[in-house]
């Protein structure tokens, strides 16, 4: 998200190299990244990653994802006809790409009929420049919605949902806290596990807040059952030498349904920490711990 704004270019590549070094190949962004810092217009990071994907020459390994549909400069909020056609074209250039292998709805647009929307982005898949369709931020009412009016226009279905999700829950009563971000629901969780669709989970650290004093937990964590689930997080670190991070992306991992973190670092040592939560396999006793942690046991 802040490649080429926050984080420098040459540390960027460090950390994308050391990725890649690793077996990393799948790439997340989007049009408006980061265009809420001073300064800042969006579109720097697709142009980093195009420009390192140019230079290291490894466009074909990697699996690139980004997404359109919130306000930037120039750009309002939605997912009309225009916007789509516009706004994947922009992409694709500053990514020096001629495909976008997965293309998301960055938030939903209930303003636009989803037959626009649905058939606009079709049109995307069929003319090949997008391979796979994603919903990010969707309520699941609406999601299964887009599912059923593509399936009756024979378009492209969303393929996978990316929503803020992480070990603990957010109060559903505080969405106003993150914006347009939309944390998973219980029902979105049975919606893709009944769709056979996989969850991407973004911000699954909470931004460092599992291990660091300056990054406190937003507001709508602070409920007994988050406090209790912090526990039995800091029992299982204990007992096992991984860390609260490690266990929290390997939990996402291995849980019900099956979710893939994305996750950030702006150094080597916390992509290194990250990555390691790959290997990380928590006993089937340990995970049900995990999962049934609330202040009632
Ligand atoms: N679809 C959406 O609406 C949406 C919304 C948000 C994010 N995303 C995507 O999801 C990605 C991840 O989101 P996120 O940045 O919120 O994820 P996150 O993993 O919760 O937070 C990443 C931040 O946590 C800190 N961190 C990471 N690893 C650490 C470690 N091992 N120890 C201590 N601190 C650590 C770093 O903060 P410092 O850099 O400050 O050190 C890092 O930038 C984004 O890059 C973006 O692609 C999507």
């Amino acid at each position: 998200m802040y490649f080429g704004t926050k984080i420098d270019e040459s540390t960027a590549f460090s950390l994308l190299d050391c990725y890649a070094g690793a077996g990393g190949e799948f790439l997340d962004t989007a049009n408006k990244y980061a265009s809420w810092l001073p300064g800042c217009q969006g579109g720097e990071s697709e142009l980093l990653l195009g420009r390192w994907m140019r230079e290291r020459g490894n466009r074909q390994e990697m699996i690139v994802a980004t997404k359109l549909g919130l306000p930037m400069p120039g750009v309002e909020a939605g997912l009309r006809t225009a916007q789509i056609e516009q706004e994947c074209e922009k992409s694709l250039q500053r990514l020096g790409t001629d495909v976008i292998d997965l293309y998301y709805a960055h938030a939903d647009d209930r303003k636009t009929p989803l037959e626009e929307t649905l058939s606009a982005m079709d049109r995307l898949v069929r003319s090949g420049k997008v391979r796979q369709l994603g919903a990010s931020n969707f309520a699941a009412w609406r999601l299964l919605q887009s599912l059923f009016t593509s399936r009756t226009g024979g378009w492209a279905e969303y393929a996978c949902v990316q929503m803020r999700h992480s070990y603990l829950r957010p109060n559903p009563w505080m969405p106003q806290e993150f914006a347009v971000q939309v944390p998973a629901s219980r029902e979105m969780l049975d919606l893709c596990t009944d769709q056979g669709l996989r969850l991407l989970a973004y911000s699954p650290l909470l931004g460092g807040a599992y291990t660091r004093n300056d990054r406190p937990l937003p507001a709508a964590y602070d409920t007994p059952d988050n406090h209790a689930r912090l526990c039995v997080l800091s029992d299982v670190a204990r007992q096992t030498g991984f860390t609260p991070n490690q266990i929290v992306l390997a939990w996402l991992m291995q849980s019900h349904p099956a979710t893939i973190p994305l996750t950030a670092a702006s150094t080597v040592e916390q992509l290194r920490e990250n990555l390691a939560a790959a290997e990380v396999r928590l006993a089937p006793e340990i995970l049900m711990q995990l999962t049934n942690a609330t202040h009632a046991n």
